[in-house]
C-alpha cells in the first residue's frame, strides 16, 4: 500500500492525490482520502483507483491543509469502499492510515469489542485506530503517547499516519517493517511511503528507522522518538537526488515502454564508474572493502523474489562459470521458512529492485542471524534492504515506475556480471586477456541494447500475430533458460496469459505434449551458447506444427528456415547475452497486453513493492 500525508500551509487535496497518483505502483485495488477542513473531517474512499477516487471526491469538500490518503493492495479483507483506508475511530475523532498487516488484530479486536467498540470493516487497521483511542482514553494522554503505547501492542507490521480532529495542527507516523519518508519543508511536512510525491516541494527528507515514530506539528521541528522506550531519536535529514522528470513518463504511453527504452542509458549508469575498462579495473567499493569475505566463501547463496530472482538464476550461471565459487539461487520466502543450513563462511546475496520486499528482507535477517555476510543489490537507495545489508551495490537504474520489472532486471544483471568479473580476477580464475575482452565487450551493451530496441515495429506485428493465444510457451537454454522463464513471467503479469519458461531441453519431459499448431514457442536460439542443440528443439515444436518465434543472433540464415517469425539481437559473448535477449520479450509482452486493452503499468492484483509476506 501507499500512504501520503500533508500538514501546512497549501491546500492538501491537490497534494495528496498527486501523491497518491504516484505511489499507485505500490497497490491500486482501493484509495482514499481524509482532509480536515477547519470544523469537521471529509473522508472519501473508494474501490478502484486514484481516478476514480478522484471522480468520488468531487462529492465533498476540499479544503483544509491537513489530511492523509491511501492507496491500497488488500491483505486483509476484500477491496471494497468499506475496508478501504483512512479508517476512522468509533467517536469519529481519529483517523489512521495504514500500510502493512497486524496479526494479532483479531484478539485486540475481541477485547475492544468486550469494551463495546464496533467495527464497520473487516481490517486491521479499524482495529488499530480504535485501539489508540481507548489508549488515549483510558490513559488520559497525547495522540503520540496513545500510538505509542498502542503500538508496543501490537504484533506486525505497519506504516502509519494518524491524526485527530480534536488537536488538528499534528500528524503522528510511525513505523515498522513498511517504508516511511517525511519531506521537511518550511512550516510544512509531507509524509509518504516514498519520496517521490512530495519531491518537487522539499528535498529534504527524514525516513523512519524501524520501530521509530515522529510528530510532525505546525510550528515546530520535527520530533523522533523510539516506539520501544522513550529514547529521542536525532532526526537524520537527507538532501535527496531524484528530480521530477524521472518520475514522469516523458512522453511515452506508458512508464513501461519508457523504462524498456532507458536501459541502454540505464545499463550504462550502473557499470559508470566502476568499469574502468582501459585500465583493466572493476571497482565496487562494496567488495573491495569486503573482498575477503568473498574470496573466502565456501559458497553464494543468492535470495530474492520475482523477476530479481530470475536475475539471480543468470548470476548463477556467471558466478559459477566464471569466479568458479559455488552458488544456490532461492525464493527468498522458500529459504527463510525451511530451515536452511547457513554457516560463517557463507555469502547472502539479496536482489531487490525496491529494497522492500518483505520475504527478502526477513532472508537477509535470518542470514545475519547465522553469521553469513550479506551483500545487498538494491535500485531503491537507502531501502530497507539497503540498510540491512553488510554491503551492497546500487543499481542505478533510476525509478521504475512500471509494475512489470524491466531496467531493474538488466541492471541486476549488469551488478552482478561485474561482482563475478571482479571476483574472476582476483581469484585468477579467468586469464588476464578474457577479462579484457569481457570488459571491453560489456562497453558496447548499452549500444546493442539500442539496436535490440529497432526491432520494435517488427515486434509489434508478432504481437498482432499471437495476442489472442491462451497459452505460450518460452525455451531457452544456459544463460537464456532465466531469460525464457522471465520472458514468460513478464506475459503472465500484463497480458493475463498463460505462460510458461522451460530449459529448451527439458520441453520433451512434458510441454512437448501441449504443443500443437496454436501454441506459439518463444525460443531463445542465440549463436553462441548450445545454438544445435536449440535447433534441434526447434526442429521438435516444427514437426508438431508448433507457431515458432524465435529469437537469433544477427544475420542467422538456420533458425530463419524454421521459424514463423524471427528477431534479431547483436552478436555477443554468450554470458552477456541475456541483457539482449530480454529486450525483445518485454517488448513483446508490452505490446500484446496493450493490444489487448490491458492495464500495462498497473495489471490487475500486482504490487510493485510488496511489504507483505
Ligand atoms: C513484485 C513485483 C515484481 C518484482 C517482485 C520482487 O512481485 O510485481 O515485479 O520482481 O515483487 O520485487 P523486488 O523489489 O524485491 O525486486
Amino acid at each position: 500500500c501507499g500512504i501520503v500525508g500533508y500538514i501546512g500551509h497549501r491546500d492538501a487535496y491537490p497534494i495528496i492525490m498527486k501523491g497518491l497518483q504516484r505511489l499507485e505502483y505500490r497497490g491500486y485495488d482501493s484509495a482514499g482520502i481524509a482532509l480536515y477542513d477547519g470544523s469537521q473531517i471529509n473522508l472519501v474512499k473508494t474501490k478502484g483507483k486514484v481516478e476514480d477516487l478522484r471522480h468520488k471526491a468531487n462529492g465533498i469538500s476540499q479544503n483544509g491543509s491537513i489530511g492523509i490518503g491511501h492507496t491500497r493492495w488488500a491483505t486483509h479483507g476484500v477491496p471494497n469502499d468499506v475496508n478501504s483506508h483512512p479508517h476512522y475511530s468509533n467517536s469519529g475523532d481519529l483517523v489512521i492510515i495504514h500500510n502493512g498487516i497486524i496479526e494479532n488484530y483479531e484478539s485486540i479486536k475481541k477485547e475492544l469489542t468486550k469494551r463495546g467498540y464496533t467495527f464497520t470493516s473487516d481490517t486491521d487497521t479499524e482495529v488499530l485506530v480504535n485501539l489508540i483511542e481507548e489508549v488515549k482514553k483510558t490513559e488520559d494522554v497525547k495522540l503520540g503517547q496513545a500510538v505509542q503505547i498502542a503500538l508496543n501492542q501490537v504484533v506486525g507490521a505497519y506504516a502509519i499516519a494518524v491524526f485527530d480532529r480534536k488537536k488538528p495542527d499534528e500528524i503522528v507516523v510511525a513505523k515498522l517493517g513498511s517504508p516511511l519518508a517525511i519531506g521537511i519543508g518550511e512550516n510544512e511536512f509531507f509524509i509518504a511511503s516514498d519520496a517521490s510525491p512530495f519531491i518537487e516541494f522539499t528535498n529534504n527528507a527524514v525516513y523512519l528507522e524501524d520501530e521509530e515514530m515522529a510528530i510532525v506539528r505546525l510550528g515546530k521541528e520535527i520530533k523522533l522518538r523510539k516506539i520501544k522506550n522513550d529514547a529521542v531519536a536525532y532526526p537524520r535529514i537527507l538532501e535527496l537526488q531524484m528530480n521530477l522528470e524521472e518520475i514522469e513518463k516523458g512522453g511515452y504511453d506508458h512508464f513501461m515502454l519508457k523504462e524498456i527504452y532507458e536501459q541502454p542509458r540505464a545499463i550504462k549508469d550502473t557499470y559508470r564508474g566502476r568499469l574502468l575498462a582501459d585500465q583493466g579495473i572493476i571497482r565496487m567499493a562494496g567488495i573491495d572493502q569486503n573482498l575477503e569475505k568473498f574470496m573466502n566463501a565456501n559458497r553464494i547463496i543468492i535470495v530474492a523474489c520475482g523477476t530479481s530472482w530470475h536475475a539471480g538464476l543468470v548470476a548463477e550461471y556467471i558466478f559459477e562459470d566464471l569466479a568458479r565459487i559455488p552458488v544456490e539461487v532461492e525464493y527468498a520466502s522458500e529459504f527463510r521458512y525451511r530451515n536452511p543450513v547457513i554457516t560463517e563462511k557463507d555469502v547472502l546475496i539479496a536482489i531487490s529492485q525496491s529494497g522492500e520486499t518483505a520475504d527478502t528482507l526477513a532472508a537477509i535477517k535470518l542470514a545475519k542471524e547465522k553469521g553469513a555476510f550479506v551483500f545487498g543489490v538494491c535500485n531503491v537507495v537507502g531501502s530497507s534492504i539497503a540498510r540491512e545489508s553488510d554491503a551492497g551495490a546500487y543499481t542505478h537504474a533510476g525509478p521504475e515506475i512500471g509494475v512489470a520489472s524491466t531496467k531493474a532486471f538488466t541492471t541486476q544483471i549488469t551488478v552482478l556480471t561485474l561482482l563475478a568479473l571482479k571476483l574472476a580476477k582476483e581469484k585468477g580464475t579467468f586469464s588476464e586477456t578474457k577479462f579484457h575482452e569481457f570488459l571491453t565487450e560489456l562497453e558496447t551493451i548499452p549500444n546493442k541494447v539500442e539496436k535490440a530496441l529497432e526491432a520494435n515495429p517488427l515486434i509489434e506485428i508478432i504481437a498482432d500475430v499471437y495476442k489472442d493465444s491462451p497459452n505460450c510457451l518460452y525455451l531457452g537454454r544456459g544463460y537464456n533458460f532465466p531469460v525464457a522463464l522471465e520472458g514468460a513471467l513478464k506475459l503472465k503479469e500484463i497480458s493475463y496469459i498463460h505462460a510458461e519458461g522451460y530449459p529448451a531441453a527439458e520441453m520433451k519431459h512434458g510441454p512437448i505434449a501441449l504443443i500443437d499448431e496454436h501454441m506459439p514457442v518463444f525460443v531463445i536460439a542465440t549463436k553462441k551458447g548450445h545454438y544445435e542443440k536449440v535447433v534441434s528443439n526447434i526442429q521438435e515444436i516444427k514437426s508438431r506444427k508448433g507457431k515458432i518465434i524465435a529469437i537469433v543472433t544477427e544475420g542467422d540464415e538456420q533458425v530463419k528456415e524454421l521459424a514463423d517469425h524471427v528477431i534479431e539481437v547483436p552478436e555477443t559473448l554468450e554470458s552477456l547475452s541475456p541483457l539482449l535477449t530480454t529486450i525483445p520479450l518485454q517488448l513483446l509482452s508490452y505490446h500484446i497486453a496493450v493490444m489487448r486493452g490491458c492495464n500495462v503499468d498497473q495489471p490487475r492484483n500486482l504490487a510493485k513493492s510488496v511489504t507483505v509476506e
